[in-house]
């Protein structure tokens, strides 16, 4: 099934929790409308997972719009590659999807994940477990910004990626590493070549691109509340995954992005340490993720799982100038009697706190407030049309949307590209509208005692 075509030439796509929200299946559902399809940060620790005609395909480096004929995938200049996992994916896909430099086109100014860094990242996760996916990230970011990193343009070109090599043996353990890891240093050299054809200025080209009036998606990696500014510091990654990350990656006027599409799930899952008011770590958290089976797609941890966060969520529509949200696993909360969303956090010394605090130390010492809806019964996995929503249904969606202050577009019932359930543009149909306006007069929509106020 293709997505509803976009209406604005410009769209961003993006998790608004802590990443595996389910971006990659939506990609690949909207990318047919587009031309081109442009990854903007991280590196191999995103996992996109899709399921095309019922094989599942995991992708940790190429957009999700590399399954798309005639689409131009880009990995552009806020990105971290490490060229091993790359060739290594490319040639996983090749049964599927040949992928040539004529389809793939990468930053010259991408940063270079050597084994080197995967080194450092194990290390420290030794010494202060954050919960990495220990793929290099942090210290590929962090040579970036000390301005000692490996850029694309200079990784394959013979002797300035030597060069680079010989500078870095200043640094204590490097020389060691060389020797340790020489078999993954070698084909780190090797790859050097094969990735070269597909190296380019692609930031001039998605500018180009954009001034030309082609349709371009930029696609998030992990979510928002992982951005290194915004999210959850320190329990985030190294890059910005927020919508301004896209802008800095190519360097492109804000005004450039007509539309940013937050994705959520209908519940909340986190992988790694950090802080996660939400989380059910008893029999509701476990069916959560037994359903809704939660385990990393990189590193096939198992998830950490909850209810849907309505104050995060804000922050997120917030920070990202939201301008419409999917709803996704809708279906795995169903069979739940009452579900709950948080509307506020109680703060031991704070008290009621209805904004996501700036600090982790904070949000890591609150509890929700939480208000509880129906559940329902129903299978949602088979239905197509939003006429056969049950009504239980529509109050969550619709307490969702009056929360945060922000429509729902598109619900997601299942794994598969067809699993969609568009609401765009479209109100409530009139008997539930009803249903609805009876239900809030009788007060079927229960607040936690100090959440009674929630919309
Ligand atoms: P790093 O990105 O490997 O440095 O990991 C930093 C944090 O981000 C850890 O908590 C990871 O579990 C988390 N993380 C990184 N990538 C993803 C992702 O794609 N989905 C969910 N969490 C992620």
């Amino acid at each position: 099934m293709r997505g509803p075509p976009l209406k604005d030439q410009v769209a961003l796509i993006l998790g608004a929790q802590w990443g595996d929200e389910g971006k990659g299946k939506w990609i690949d559902m909207l990318a047919p409308s587009c031309d081109m399809v442009v990854r903007f940060q991280g590196g191999d620790n995103a996992g996109h997972t899709l399921f095309i005609e019922g094989k599942k395909h995991v992708l940790h480096l190429l957009p999700s719009g590399i399954f798309q004929k005639d689409m131009t995938c880009v990995l552009a200049a806020g990105m971290v590659i490490n060229p091993n996992r790359l060739l290594a994916e490319l040639s996983e896909l090749k049964p599927v999807q040949d992928v040539g430099p004529g389809k793939l086109w990468i930053s010259a100014r991408s940063q270079i994940i050597t084994p080197w860094h995967i080194h450092l990242d194990k290390l420290k996760e030794k010494e202060q477990a954050i919960g990495t996916t220990k793929r290099g990230i942090g210290p590929t970011y962090t040579d970036k910004v000390a301005r000692s990193g490996l850029r694309m343009s200079h990784f394959i070109h013979e002797s300035k990626r030597q060069a680079w090599v010989e500078s870095m043996k200043t640094q204590p353990g490097f020389a060691e590493n060389l020797e340790e890891q020489a078999e993954e240093w070698q084909t780190f050299h090797e790859a050097a070549r094969l990735v070269a054809p597909f190296v380019r200025d692609t930031e001039h080209e998605v500018r180009k691109a954009i001034a030309a009036g082609r349709s371009v998606l930029f696609e998030g990696a992990q979510g928002s509340l992982l951005d290194i500014d915004h999210g959850t510091y320190p329990y985030v990654t190294s890059s910005s995954t927020i919508a301004g990350g896209a802008i800095t990656s190519i360097g492109m006027a804000p005004k450039a992005i007509q539309r940013v599409i937050g994705v959520t799930k209908a519940y909340a899952t986190r992988v790694g340490a950090g802080p996660f008011p939400t989380e059910e770590d008893g029999p509701i958290g476990q069916e959560l993720a037994r359903k809704g089976k939660e385990f990393g797609a990189t590193t096939k941890r198992p998830r950490r799982c909850g209810w849907l966060d309505l104050v995060a969520l804000k922050y997120a529509v917030e920070v990202n100038g939201c301008d419409e949200l999917i709803l996704n696993k809708l279906d795995i909360l169903s069979e739940f009697d009452e579900i709950k969303v948080a509307t506020a956090y109680q703060h031991p010394t704070l008290g009621k706190i209805e904004q996501f605090p700036s600090d982790g130390d904070t949000l890591q010492e609150c509890k929700p407030v939480y208000a509880t809806l129906s559940g329902w019964d129903e299978d949602l996995s088979q239905i197509t049309d939003k006429n056969q929503l049950p009504e239980a249904v529509w109050v969550y969606v619709r307490f969702i949307e009056e929360f945060v202050q922000c429509p729902v577009s598109m619900l997601g019932n299942g794994p598969e590209r067809g699993h969609a359930i568009p609401l765009i543009e479209e109100s409530t149909p009139q008997p539930i509208a009803q249903s609805l306006r009876e239900k809030a007069q009788r007060g079927a929509i229960r607040g936690s005692e100090s959440a009674s106020s929630a919309p």
